[in-house]
């Protein structure tokens, strides 16, 4: 008795080591996929993002989502002019992007947030200033626009 307790301990350590590099690998896995691999994981396309995104975070269960550009990045998508300001922050789920910080259109002259940008089909939905929905085709953000 006294002899195979401790070799039972050593078992459940080498469980409990060997369940803990499958968890890393499998974060490590998660980690491998781009900021824009990870919008269409949640079927959003490439192009809510501008070119240059360097890292990112995600945390699964929360779906929040923070990336960082370059430096601050200007750009004109489908005749708006847009601003993209480090760190770009939101909280991401199927078909949608919310709470976004960081992402700015200018609208007759004056500079609005984008809030919340949500999938309908062929569609996008952007919320902007809380009080203006937009509607554009997704064929408009197939590719990562370039700053300026
Ligand atoms: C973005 O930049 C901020 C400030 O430099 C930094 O604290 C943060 O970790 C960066 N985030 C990512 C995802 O790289």
């Amino acid at each position: 008795m006294a002899l195979t307790k401790p070799k039972r301990d050593t078992l459940d350590l080498f469980f409990l080591c060997f369940s803990l590099g499958l968890l890393f690998s499998f974060a490590k896995g998660n980690n491998r996929l781009s900021a824009y691999q990870v919008l269409q994981s949640y079927n959003l396309p490439v192009g809510l993002l501008p070119n240059g995104v360097f890292g990112y975070t995600l945390d699964r269960y929360s779906g929040r989502f923070s990336v960082n550009v370059t430096s601050n990045c200007n750009l004109h998508v489908a005749g708006y002019e847009i601003v993209y300001s480090s760190p770009i922050t939101g909280v991401i789920s199927q078909n949608n992007l919310g709470n976004i910080d960081g992402v700015k259109v200018k609208i007759a002259f004056i500079w609005l947030n984008i809030l919340n940008v949500n999938r309908n089909q062929d569609q996008l939905v952007f919320n902007i200033g809380g009080f203006v929905d937009k509607s554009f085709p997704i064929s408009d953000f197939y590719s990562s626009p370039n700053c300026r």
